[in-house]
C-alpha cells in the first residue's frame, strides 16, 4: 500500500493504462471498462456510481481455478465476503461454483440468500457471539474457524445444548510478517487475531476431548494486499511442521485453510499471480495429502470495480499551483484513501477530457476533513467542473465500507456485462437515511 505519492512517484496516465488492461480509451466514446461505456453509464445513471464488471470477476474467479487444475491440487475456493458482498457478486461467484468465507451473521445469511451451500461456508472471525455461533450450528455451516481458546469452550457449549457437532478448524497465528499496510496485517504474535502458534496442539488436542466438536485441522490469513511470496512461504512453512508435529500425535488433521491477501496491482505493484500461487501451494503444501482451502476477496473482486465520480469545482489555495478538483464522490464513499493512505489510480472519463494539456491537481472530496482526499499531485488532463472521473481498483472494500457520514446517502450500484449494465442498487434517498430513527421524549399533550 503506498502514501500518497508527489508528482515524481506518481505513474504517468500510461503506466497506469499499462497495469490495467481491463480499461481503455475510445476516441469517440471515452473510457471503456472492457466494453462498457462509462460516460454513458454516468450520464444516465448519475454520480457518484460504483460500477462492477461481471465479466472481469468471472474471469478473475476462472484464472484462480485454472491455476490450480494446471498444479493439480484440489483447492476449494472460499470468497471473502467482506470484500463486496453485494448478491449480485454473491450470485455471479456461486454459479461459478465459489464457496463463502463470512465472518458475521450477516454474512452468513447474505451468502444464504445468494444460494451458496452451507457446506461451502467458512465462518472466520475473532469475536463471533453465541447468536452467531448458534445460527452457524442450525444452518450447517461446513467449518467454523475458531480463533481462541475460549472461543472453543463457549462453541462446545451451544453445541453440545443444540445436540449438533461443530466442524472446526484453528485458525492459528504463525508470528509471521506479512509486509503489507499496519492495519491490515493480521498474522503478527502481536496482533488479535488467531491462536498463538506456541498454544496450537495443546488446543487442539482439547478439541478432540471436549463434547460435540468436530475438529478437521487448521487454518491461517496473515494479512491482506500481500504483493510477494515470502510470507506465504514462511506461513507455509510454519504450518507444515505444525501438521506434521500434530499428527505424530495422533490426531489427524484432514483441512488446512490457507486465508487470503492475494495482492493487487493499485499503482505499481506487482499483482499475485494465481499460477505462482497454485505452484508454491503445491511445491509446499502438495504432499501434505489435505483438503486445502484459500479466502480470496480482494484479487477477485478488486480490480473488478471502479467508482465514478463528477468534478463539482476547481480551486486554488494559496501558492500552491496545483489546484484542488473537488468531486462529488467522498470519504464516505471510498475510505481506503483516509484510512490506509491507500493509492488508487485516477483516469478521466470522457473522450474529451482526454484532449486537454495535463496538469498536477489534488482529488478531494466534499467532507469536512483534510482526510477526504483521493490523491495528491496527479498528473491529470485539465478536468473542468462537470467532467467524469474513475477511480479504480474499487470493486473490494469499497461500497462494503461506505457510510452516510455528512448525510451523504449510499451512491448507486451498477453491474456490467459486455456493453450492457444494470443497476444492482438504486442509489440511496436522502430521507431513507434517517427512516429508521426514532425522536424519543416527545410530549404528547
Ligand atoms: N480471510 C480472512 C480471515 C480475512 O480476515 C480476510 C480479510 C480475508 C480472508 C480476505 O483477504 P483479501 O484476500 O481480501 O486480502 N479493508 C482492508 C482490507 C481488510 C482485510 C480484512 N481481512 C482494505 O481495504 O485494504
Amino acid at each position: 500500500m503506498n502514501a500518497f505519492k508527489n508528482s515524481l512517484d506518481n505513474p504517468s496516465l500510461q503506466t497506469l493504462f499499462n497495469g490495467h488492461p481491463d480499461l481503455q480509451v475510445d476516441q469517440n466514446k471515452g473510457l471503456l471498462f472492457k466494453e462498457a461505456n462509462l460516460t454513458e453509464i454516468a450520464n444516465q445513471v448519475g454520480t457518484p456510481t460504483w460500477v462492477i464488471s461481471a465479466d472481469i470477476l468471472q474471469t478473475r474467479y476462472r484464472r484462480l481455478v485454472e491455476a490450480f487444475i494446471n498444479e493439480q491440487l484440489n483447492v476449494s475456493i472460499h470468497y471473502a465476503i467482506k470484500a463486496n458482498g453485494h448478491l449480485a457478486v454473491l450470485d455471479l461467484l456461486a454459479k461459478e461454483g465459489a464457496g463463502a468465507d463470512i465472518v458475521s451473521g450477516g454474512e452468513l445469511k447474505r451468502a444464504l440468500a445468494a444460494n451458496i451451500a452451507p457446506a461451502k461456508i467458512c465462518f472466520s472471525g475473532v469475536g463471533k457471539t453465541e447468536e452467531e455461533l448458534r445460527l452457524a450450528l442450525q444452518e450447517h455451516v461446513g467449518q467454523i474457524n475458531v480463533e481462541s481458546r475460549e472461543e472453543l469452550q463457549m462453541l462446545s457449549r451451544i453445541a453440545q445444548d443444540m445436540n449438533e457437532m461443530a466442524p472446526i478448524c484453528l485458525r492459528i497465528n504463525p508470528d509471521v510478517d506479512a509486509g503489507t499496510h499496519h492495519k491490515i496485517t493480521t498474522g503478527l504474535a502481536e496482533n488479535k487475531f488467531g491462536i498463538a502458534y506456541q498454544q496450537a496442539i495443546e488446543i487442539y488436542t482439547e478439541a478432540h476431548q471436549l463434547p460435540n466438536l468436530k475438529p478437521l485441522g487448521y487454518a491461517v490469513h496473515i494479512g491482506s494486499q500481500i504483493t510477494t511470496q515470502t510470507p506465504y512461504r514462511k506461513a507455509f512453512s510454519r504450518m507444515v511442521e505444525l501438521i506434521t508435529q500434530t499428527r505424530e500425535k495422533g490426531l489427524s488433521v484432514e483441512v488446512l485453510d490457507c486465508g487470503g491477501g492475494f495482492g493487487i496491482t493499485y499503482f505499481n505493484e506487482k499483482e499475485s499471480n494465481p499460477q505462482q500461487i497454485a505452484s508454491l501451494m503445491k511445491s509446499k503444501l502438495g504432499s501434505l495429502n489435505i483438503q486445502l482451502y484459500i479466502e480470496p476477496g480482494r484479487w477477485l473482486a478488486g480490480p473488478a470495480g471502479i467508482l465514478l465520480s463528477r468534478v463539482i469545482l476547481r480551486k486554488n489555495n494559496g501558492q500552491d499551483a496545483a489546484p484542488f478538483i473537488i468531486i462529488d464522490a467522498a470519504m464516505n464513499d471510498l475510505i481506503r484513501p483516509t484510512l490506509y493512505e491507500a493509492w488508487h489510480g485516477i483516469l478521466p472519463v470522457e473522450a474529451s477530457t482526454y484532449k486537454n494539456n495535463v496538469e498536477e491537481c489534488h482529488i478531494v472530496g466534499p467532507v469536512c476533513e483534510s482526510g477526504d482526499t483521493f490523491a495528491r499531485y496527479r498528473q491529470l488532463p485539465i478536468l473542468q467542473p462537470g467532467n467524469i472521473i474513475a477511480i479504480l481498483d474499487t470493486g473490494a472494500y469499497g461500497s462494503v465500507m461506505s457510510s452516510t457520514y455528512n448525510a451523504r446517502p449510499f451512491a448507486a450500484q451498477v453491474m456490467t456485462k459486455g456493453d450492457q449494465y444494470t443497476i444492482i442498487q438504486q442509489r440511496q434517498s436522502i430521507e431513507a437515511m434517517w427512516e429508521n430513527e426514532i425522536i424519543p421524549f416527545q410530549k404528547t399533550k
